[in-house]
């Protein structure tokens, strides 16, 4: 059972807003996701910077191929942008970068610029930022199944011998802690098809504030609000 006043050694966030901060001002969407980079950089530096051990980023989910083709393209060469400008900021900062979703199923440009970033970064101990690309909740955990079948299959489990700690080992990121806050920007209260399995304990924090603006001193309002939250996991308060 964890104590209040502790600060979230893993912060996930639904970076939400970027269409609306844009048609707010009479700009394009585009306009919003280029902005929202910016607080990219300033939040991860800021979690860095706290010690975190980890920061999760929802940047493209998997139902974001619904998405006009043009809106598809823009994203995916600012993500590309991303990669290769910020290698140098992560790798000073002792960051590792990682990711998860169906990567294989991104552009190619893109997946071979993660793996330049990822590989550059590896043995970094610091903070480990990981990006969610092409991710689906609901995908993941078809995703562990299958593998998980597959072992059965293979002999090398037997049924009864799966846990939630089998299930666990085969995520996506095996050795990634559950998250401990999830932000929510834009205001919407729904988590979209994010980290469904890894979720069920996190606490949630939603601001209407649109990603784009979302600054350090946001961050620091939803840690004070973390830092008063009493987590039981079902147990009781002591
Ligand atoms: C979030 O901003 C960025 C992505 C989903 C890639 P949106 O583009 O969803 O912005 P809104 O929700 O339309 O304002
Ligand atoms: C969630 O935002 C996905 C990302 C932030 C990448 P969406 O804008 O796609 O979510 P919905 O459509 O409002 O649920
Ligand atoms: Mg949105």
């Amino acid at each position: 059972m964890s104590e209040k006043g502790h600060i979230p050694s893993h912060i996930a966030i639904i970076m939400d807003g970027n269409g609306r901060w844009a048609r707010r001002r009479g700009f394009a969407r585009f306009r919003g996701h280029r902005a929202g980079a910016e607080s990219v950089r300033e939040i991860t530096r800021e979690c860095a910077k706290k010690h975190l051990k980890q920061l999760t980023l929802y940047a493209f989910s998997q139902e974001n191929w619904k998405r006009p083709q043009r809106e598809i393209n823009l994203l995916m060469k600012l993500l590309k942008d991303f990669l290769i400008k910020e290698r140098k900021e992560i790798n000073d900062n002792n960051i590792r970068l990682t990711a998860i979703g169906r990567v294989s199923e991104l552009p190619e440009d893109v997946q071979k610029e993660l793996a330049i970033t990822m590989e550059l970064s590896k043995n970094n101990t610091g903070m480990i930022l990981c990006l969610a690309l092409n991710y689906g909740g609901r995908a993941e955990i078809v995703d562990v199944t299958r593998e998980i079948a597959k072992d059965v299959r293979n002999g090398k489990i037997n049924l009864d011998e799966i846990t939630e700690d089998t299930f666990k080992k085969h995520l996506y990121m095996r050795d990634m802690p559950d998250p401990d806050l999830l932000i929510r920007t834009g205001g919407d209260m729904r988590v979209s098809n994010f980290l469904l399995w890894e979720i069920s304990y996190t606490e949630l924090w939603v601001t209407p504030v649109c990603w784009p603006d979302f600054r350090k001193a946001h961050l620091e309002e939803a840690l004070k609000d973390y830092a008063r939250r009493e987590r039981r996991f079902g147990g009781l308060r002591e």
